[in-house]
């Protein structure tokens, strides 16, 4: 039976695959207004502008590659049964070869019935526009968690986090809860690492803290549990 090994990922892993970060100086959210853009009260008020928001986003995914740090994650399974835990909505964790992965926030290559959330549809790249409707003629609309909205997956996150050997944290601010929280689900002897080249505001003690960049720094964290 492999050990559990659990890693959780925000903008920063996939910051080199060309995906800006949301609070880096030069954040993605600085062309927009997170509450012109993010919230389900922003869709109802303008659901054009947030659906193209989102649709750009998707469009930006196919010119986007999986880095260094999501293909490394990928050869811990061999010896580990790991369990990606990710707040971004990119696919770029799947195109690198990880086979579990859950997301917190949604998926950019998924819409859904804006009368039923669980009423999903794969899009892949595509636009949503305004002719897309679900099977009762409802408009659709991103599968992302807006902010204010419940997060669902993160009820088998914290399950994950409480099993795992091993937690990974990679590129993560810290600042957006529920997901923020995950860490303190981690058992005791649970070995933490850190990988981020800013040390996050959060109580790190625990974690081996490795300031890089996501590409190089976790490649040190899997060659040191695959020695
Ligand atoms: N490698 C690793 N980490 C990096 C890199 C890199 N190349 N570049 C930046 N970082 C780090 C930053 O130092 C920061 O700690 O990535 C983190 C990015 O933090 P945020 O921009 O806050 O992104 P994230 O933590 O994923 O935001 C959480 O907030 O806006 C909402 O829903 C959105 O999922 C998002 C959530």
């Amino acid at each position: 039976m492999k050990p559990n090994l659990v890693v959780l990922t925000g903008a920063g892993i996939s910051a080199e695959s060309g995906i800006k970060t949301f609070r880096d100086s030069d954040g993605l959210w600085e062309n927009y207004r997170i509450e012109d853009v993010a919230s389900y009260d922003s869709f109802e008020k303008d659901s054009e502008l947030v659906t193209k928001f989102y649709n750009a986003r998707r469009r930006q995914l196919t010119t986007c590659q999986p880095n260094e740090a999501h293909k490394q994650l990928v050869r811990l399974e061999k010896k580990f049964n790991v369990t990606v835990i990710t707040q971004n909505v990119d696919d770029l964790h799947e195109r690198a070869g990880s086979t579990e992965v859950i997301h917190l926030h949604g998926e950019l290559t998924k819409a859904c019935s804006v009368s039923d959330k669980q009423e999903i549809y794969d899009i892949g790249y595509h636009d949503i526009t305004p002719m897309d409707v679900d099977k009762n003629g409802n408009m659709l609309r991103p599968f992302i968690v807006w902010f204010g909205e419940s997060v669902p997956m993160i009820e088998p996150a914290a399950k994950a986090v409480e099993k795992a050997s091993v937690l990974i944290i990679v590129g993560t601010s810290l600042v957006v809860y529920p997901a923020a929280g995950l860490m303190n689900y981690a058992p005791a002897g649970c070995k933490k690492y850190l990988i981020d080249p800013q040390r996050p505001q959060a109580d790190l003690s625990g974690f081996t803290f490795i300031e890089e960049k996501a590409s190089t720094g976790v490649k040190k964290a899997v060659d040191e549990l695959l020695a």
